[in-house]
């Protein structure tokens, strides 16, 4: 087994509480049936077949000579220690991790990173989804900070058990920092100690709010009200309202809870084995909080797993969780006003079989308007994605689930179960197009498809937008509302593109047309769209560029023409890292990306500690790069 500290989150899961085998006969016709229906209807994989129904794709030679709107040359893949991108364009460090945003903070030092009483003055650990904002002419960049690693923010420890100071610096560093930077003769810099620098952690004070505020399953001994929380935990995608709030995404937040005293036996709830809290945290908090103890505070847990919503203009303000948008592990909230005005949140649960939902509100908003109530008052829905290239959005309501608004909410996987919706290749990013109505998912993959159920026991056959039996490479789905409406319940949909291998792979693993030996990347992951329509994608996955990942390389960024399928590989991270956050500069001559867990020494050298940072992209003629 691999030494716990080095797994994944999804791989801890996996180990801590293993699904259920599916190999029951009526599951394995289901299965067989589905792929036969599908490879007839919407996508069949190899030569000379296109990848998407609508007939989007061509010919790969009608496509190249479509594809003349990318300003770059693709560059080679890489497996050494930096980043790299396109002639025509240079890149820098903008923050990484231990990087002072207050000028009271003590100096990173390479060897042993940050002290205590530094650890929340500074730029946090494993940035991932970031959005920027102009407020007052300034240039504010909201960042979370998704988990720590051990071994790299507390070098000095060991085999030691945690102490209640170790267990403060992983909870100071992780969260979010709201920061102000600048533009500069040498770059892009951090204004240090700018009054809207924040840091927002572990410990933080926020707010509950929406339907299940208040609910019983949410009211601890320190919180009788169910109302006040402390913290955001494991912030890993983002988004951005329309009005200019921050949304961080609470994503593995199971990991942090476990019980202190291993001795008395601990049996999980239904709702603890489907969120997967167990008895075991990753980090040592239930040893010394005891509202991490779940056996002391069951209720702690269900205040996690909500997406936030922060205001970078007032740094004074107090985050609030908005449980409308429901409970789960959150990827990223990518929100959109529809044609007819209502606000939708497409929001990704990133575990293997877990759904893909989407908020609409309940009321309108144009610019100007009031934005109360809109994150608070509206509904939430599970994706059915039908075989025939149709699907629908299926309302989690009291009479479709059985469950009440509140528990709806909470225990939000239960709800989605109850109504069939369609299990996903672990979704993460959602990314809306802004030039014509459609939404895109990245499925990063998902070795369970079509073997084992997921964590409610629902069985997880290949289906449409799932097609690869023990999917190793991923794929990203997208659709297109009815009558171009994002509150729309009705939809289309097709694959943009299904990851693969034309070197090494065969039959389904080869990838879809659009993949050729140029672009190769496995685990889709990140994604966003520029101003122009190119559909911006980052990976997170196998860098081993051995066996079935050979000509793959290093974790990378690609982009993405909607309209001919063609990808483009722009940049590649440095070794082990995952590249993940992707925003721009008000002026859209800078491209921020985030380098999350490097295991070279990057981006300080050998002599340094491996540092997460924010890298800004510019071209070299100024021009804009989205
Ligand atoms: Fe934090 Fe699913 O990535
Ligand atoms: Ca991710
Ligand atoms: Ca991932």
């Amino acid at each position: 087994m691999k030494d716990l500290e080095h797994l994944s989150a999804d791989e801890w899961d996996e180990i801590r509480s293993p699904r259920p085998e599916t190999t029951d006969f009526d599951r394995v016709v289901e299965r067989a049936l589905s792929r036969r229906g599908f490879m007839k209807g919407v996508l069949a994989f190899g030569s000379g077949a296109a990848v998407m129904g609508s007939g989007l794709l061509t010919s790969t030679s009608a496509r190249a000579q479509e594809a003349a709107n990318f300003a770059f040359e693709g560059i080679p893949i890489q497996t050494d220690g930096t980043v790299h991108v396109p002639d025509g364009y240079d890149w820098q460090v903008l923050a990484r991790w231990g990087d002072p945003l207050f000028s009271d903070a003590e100096p990173f030092d390479p060897e042993t990173g940050i002290t205590l009483a530094s650890s929340d003055r500074v730029f946090g650990e494993n940035t991932d989804g970031m959005e920027t904002f102009t407020v007052d002419g300034r240039q504010l960049i909201a960042v979370n900070h998704e988990y720590a690693n051990v071994s790299t923010n507390l070098p000095w420890k060991g085999d030691n058990a945690f102490t209640a100071d170790d267990v403060t610096i992983l909870q100071n560093i992780q969260g979010v920092t709201v920061m102000e930077v600048a533009e500069g003769a040498d770059g892009w810099e951090v204004v240090v100690d700018s009054p809207y620098n924040r840091r927002i952690h572990h410990n933080t004070p926020m707010t509950i709010a929406g339907p299940a505020a208040g609910h019983d399953m949410l009211k601890t001994e320190d919180d009788p009200t169910g109302t006040m929380a402390l913290g955001t935990m494991n912030n890993c995608g983002s988004g951005k309202t329309p009005w200019g709030t921050y949304l961080t995404c609470e994503e593995n937040f199971n990991g942090y809870f476990g019980v202190a005293d291993p001795e008395i036996e601990f049996s999980a709830s239904e709702g603890f084995a489907r969120y997967g809290i167990g008895a075991e945290g990753r980090y040592g908090y239930e040893l010394h909080q005891a509202r991490f103890d779940v056996r002391q505070t069951p209720n702690e847990p269900h205040r996690f797993g909500w997406i936030v919503e922060i205001d970078p203009a007032d740094p004074e303000s107090t985050p609030v969780k908005r449980t409308a948008l429901g409970r789960f592990k959150h990827e990223n909230a990518a929100a959109v006003i529809a044609s007819d005005g209502h606000v939708v949140v497409y929001l990704g649960d990133d575990e293997r079989g877990e759904y893909l939902y989407k908020y609409v509100s309940t009321g309108t908003w144009a610019e100007g308007q009031p934005t109360e109530g809109l994150l608070d008052d509206g509904q939430l829905y599970a994706a059915r994605f039908d075989d025939d290239g149709t699907g629908e959005w299926v309302a989690l309501t009291p009479e479709a689930t059985g469950m009440d608004e509140g528990m709806i909410l909470i225990h939000t996987r239960m709800a989605a179960s109850a109504v069939g919706a369609t299990t996903m290749d672990r979704p993460e990013w959602v990314a809306t197009n802004p030039v014509t109505p459609q939404g895109y998912v990245a499925l990063t993959n998902n070795r369970n498809r079509g073997i084992k159920a997921n964590a409610g026991g629902d069985p997880t056959p290949v289906n449409g937008p799932n097609p690869r039996e023990a999917n190793n490479y991923g794929q990203i789905a997208r659709w297109m509302p009815d009558d171009g409406n994002h509150s729309a319940t009705g939809f289309t949909w097709d694959l943009y593109v299904m990851a693969g291998n034309p070197i090494v792979g065969q039959g389904d693993y080869v990838g879809s047309e659009n993949v050729t030996e140029g672009n190769l990347f496995n685990s889709p992951d990140g994604m966003a769209f520029d101003t122009t329509g190119t559909l911006w994608i980052q990976t997170d996955g196998d860098d081993s560029n051995e066996g079935p990942f050979t000509g793959m390389g290093n974790n990378q960024m690609l982009a993405g023409d909607p309209a001919t399928g063609e990808i483009r590989r722009f940049l590649t991270g440095p070794k082990g890292s995952e590249v993940t956050g992707l925003a721009w500069s008000e002026d859209l001559r800078t491209m921020f990306v985030g380098i999350q867990h490097p295991s070279a020494p990057f981006p300080d050298g050998a002599d340094s500690l491996p540092r997460s940072a924010v890298v800004t992209v510019r071209r070299a003629d100024g021009e804009p790069v989205g």
